[in-house]
């Protein structure tokens, strides 16, 4: 064969190798290239570190924003007086002030939601969440960390708690900070990796 050809094939394959990598990048970097491409928030409340963990790994398989809640209000340090004190504001309702803000949650389609196990319910902070942002007709896929009790009212408590929204029940239990099988629940869900 000719240089020549053996060069014009060559560029061929080339870009055939590589031009699919590029729009596939294009696309899942950016939402608006493709409507059928659903624009991704994960939000999230952690304490001592487990969910903000799971957080993370649901970022790295499918992109999206990250979003950490907090709020105002602080606990003990000691771990008894500090389960003590949140029982005390779950039992009473205790809507902490958020101190984090997001700029613009209309343009979420989908909203995965982190939350903690306290008690058999979602925290305060992921209930002010619930309270602070409109999050009606969005989809919203919780996901709770425990420390063996599984998850309890978690997920009824935020459906509950969210005003005009569906919460899946396909929500992500996992004990402590394990995020083994993470991708393989996001897939089942229809969430393709990056
Ligand atoms: C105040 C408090 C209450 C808790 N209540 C429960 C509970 O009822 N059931 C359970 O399985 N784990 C319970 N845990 C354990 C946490 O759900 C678990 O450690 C979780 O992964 C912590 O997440 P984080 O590291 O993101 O804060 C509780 C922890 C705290 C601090």
């Amino acid at each position: 064969m000719k240089k020549q050809t053996l060069l014009a094939l060559g560029a061929l394959a080339l870009s055939a190798f590589i031009a699919p990598k590029i729009f596939a990048q294009d696309v899942a970097k950016d939402n608006t290239m493709n409507t059928e491409t659903p624009k991704i928030l994960i939000a999230y409340y952690s304490y001592s570190g487990n969910t903000k963990e799971v957080a993370e790994a649901i970022h790295e398989e499918i992109g999206g924003d990250l979003f950490e809640i907090k709020t105002e209000g602080s606990y003990p340090e000691e771990y008894r007086p500090m389960t003590v004190q949140a029982k005390q504001e779950i039992e009473r309702g205790y809507r902490p002030k958020l101190t984090s803000s997001l700029d613009n949650i209309a343009q979420y389609d989908v909203v995965f939601l982190g939350s903690p196990n306290w008690w058999g319910t979602i925290t305060p902070q992921v209930s002010s969440f619930l309270d602070s942002y409109d999050l009606a007709g969005k989809k919203v896929i919780p996901f709770i960390t425990h420390g063996g009790g599984g998850v309890q009212n978690t997920v009824k408590d935020m459906n509950a708690q969210c005003r005009g929204c569906s919460v899946s029940p396909d929500a992500w239990v996992g004990y402590g900070s394990r995020t083994m099988g993470i991708a393989g629940w996001l897939e089942d869900l229809g969430f393709k990796s990056e």
